[in-house]
């Protein structure tokens, strides 16, 4: 009487995910293993606890936890990220039978599950790299799943992640084979780099409604809790309305007492890092990136605010028709964040031979992700028209939005710069949203410099494009061309 798949790793992602299957009707094996002083009883206490009464088998032996498994085997690992996974993967492999599948559930980074897909692969197994968003929660009653790999392992793996997964609203659930090798983890990577961007948004969002308007914080939560009714209803939007009315036991409002500095895991940098290896501009990411580090040099800014002090004019705004300056800068720069990740995803395919189909993963996070809102069935919508746009800003219905959107966005970034009130993802989208919509800008001048300092080339209006030139601006300069490669 084997089981229908083996799950390692009893932290709280993994427990979760192993009580969402055995609730969907899988017989389950667990694993963990065990490091005297370290981690001790994990098995055990889950066994005799959450998992009490359960179809669900305990091991602290990862052999016999193997030999539990009907063949294939399933085996989904939920270790910390890096090199746990290879260890274990080490582990594993003299335990297995051919054909057998390993599944990835962590946030691995996509070069590392490339590799890995080769070596289970070279040695006769089956390798998913997934993606799994949606925290504890989305791990117990439904997450979305982006698996990638070995696609042979789909037909075998597929009842079971799709069980697990959320199911958006028309029913559908939030997991789809997404493509070879590591591109469920890119896919998962730039879901957490929108993460970031979106909470980047809402932060200013709220930061303005604060310090601008000076609305209290039961009344920006019934702004945010007003958006969630809208165009941005949102997973993030409705939880923050949930913090800003949420008291500690004390009494206050928590919210005011959390101390200014974010931390992060690093999904959000590697967004940036991969973008820019892959010459596309992620401008929106990368600034909540960098603020997030920014906040983390509370002293630095602390001392600089003493040696600069704001300088607030705080005209008296009409709340009503700010509050909605606000909410088309929110919305216009979100627009601008998924366009970016977006063609960062269409980039990576391309580059990858990859296959990606945009509208099955915009359909994907509509449920169950940290990102998922109904703003992601009209992304669906405007990858799945018959004349795919080059762009997804370039979409006509995300035209017509963008349109309405500008005069308040430009507003309100404006107001926020002469108010000395930091807004850095809204201006960001803001100045992308201004080059990308620019059919000239003033490259020609770097161009002119490279070429001046370093013989780098460039092309000319009146020539060919593909034709590259250097000028002697010195007159001593000489013709000698540098090599060129561009990025
Ligand atoms: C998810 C989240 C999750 C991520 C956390 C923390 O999709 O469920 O993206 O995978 O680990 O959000 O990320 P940071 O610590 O980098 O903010």
């Amino acid at each position: 009487n084997k089981t229908d798949i083996g799950l390692i790793g009893l932290a709280v992602m993994g427990e979760n995910l192993a009580l969402n299957m055995e609730s969907k009707g899988w017989h389950v094996s667990v694993y963990n293993r065990t490091v005297p002083g370290v981690e001790e009883g994990v098995v055990e206490r889950f066994i005799n606890g959450r998992a009490k009464g359960k179809n669900i088998e305990g091991f602290t032996d990862i052999k016999a936890f193997v030999e539990s498994i009907a063949l294939p085997r399933k085996i989904m690992m939920m270790v910390r990220a890096g090199k746990p996974v290879d260890e274990l993967m080490e582990q594993l492999f003299p335990l297995l039978s051919p054909g057998d599948i390993l599944i990835d559930g962590g946030n691995s980074n996509y070069e590392d599950t490339n590799r890995r897909v080769k070596l289970a692969e070279s040695k006769g197994f089956l390798f998913v790299g997934s993606g799994v968003s949606g925290g504890e929660e989305g791990a117990l009653n439904g997450a979305s799943i982006m698996p990638g790999g070995s696609e042979k392992a789909w037909q075998e793996v597929k009842p079971i992640l799709q069980s697990i997964a959320a199911k958006a609203l028309d029913g559908s659930p939030c997991c789809e084979w997404v493509g070879p090798a590591g591109s469920g983890h890119f896919v998962k990577m730039i879901h957490n780099g929108i993460e970031y961007g979106d909470m980047q948004l809402i932060a200013e969002a709220y930061w303005v409604m604060k310090n601008l308007l000076d609305l209290n914080n039961e009344e920006m939560a019934d702004v945010f809790e007003y958006w969630n009714e809208g165009k941005l209803r949102s997973y993030l939007i409705e939880i923050t309305s949930n913090i800003l009315r949420h008291k500690d036991k004390a009494g206050g409002y928590l919210i005011d007492k959390i101390l200014d500095t974010a931390g992060q895991k690093g999904t959000g940098k590697w967004s940036v890092i991969n973008a820019m290896e892959l010459g596309m501009p992620l401008g929106l990411i990368a600034t909540a990136v960098f603020e997030r580090s920014l906040s983390a040099q509370k002293d630095l800014r602390h001392l600089a605010s003493k040696q600069f002090p704001h300088s607030h004019i705080m005209p008296v705004y009409n709340k009503v028709e700010f509050v909605k300056e606000i909410f088309s800068a929110l919305y216009a720069s979100k627009l601008v964040s998924y366009a970016q990740g977006f063609a960062v995803l269409q980039r990576a395919s391309d580059t990858f031979d990859w296959q990606l189909n945009l509208a099955s993963i915009a359909r994907m996070w509509r449920g169950g992700c940290i990102i998922r809102s109904i703003f992601l069935n009209d992304i669906a919508a405007a990858f799945e028209a018959a004349n795919k746009p080059e762009h997804l800003l370039l979409a006509p219905y995300f035209q017509q939005e963008i349109k309405t959107l500008i005069p308040g966005w430009k507003n309100l970034v404006a107001e926020a710069m002469k108010e000395e009130l930091p807004v850095p993802a809204f201006s960001s989208a803001l100045n992308y949203f201004y080059s990308l919509t620019s059919a000239d800008l003033p490259a020609n001048l770097v161009q002119a410099q490279r070429d001046y300092f370093g013989a780098h080339t460039f092309e000319r209006k009146d020539e060919l494009r593909g034709q590259f030139f250097h000028e002697n601006w010195t007159g001593h300069g000489g013709d000698t061309k540098s090599g060129t490669y561009n990025v």
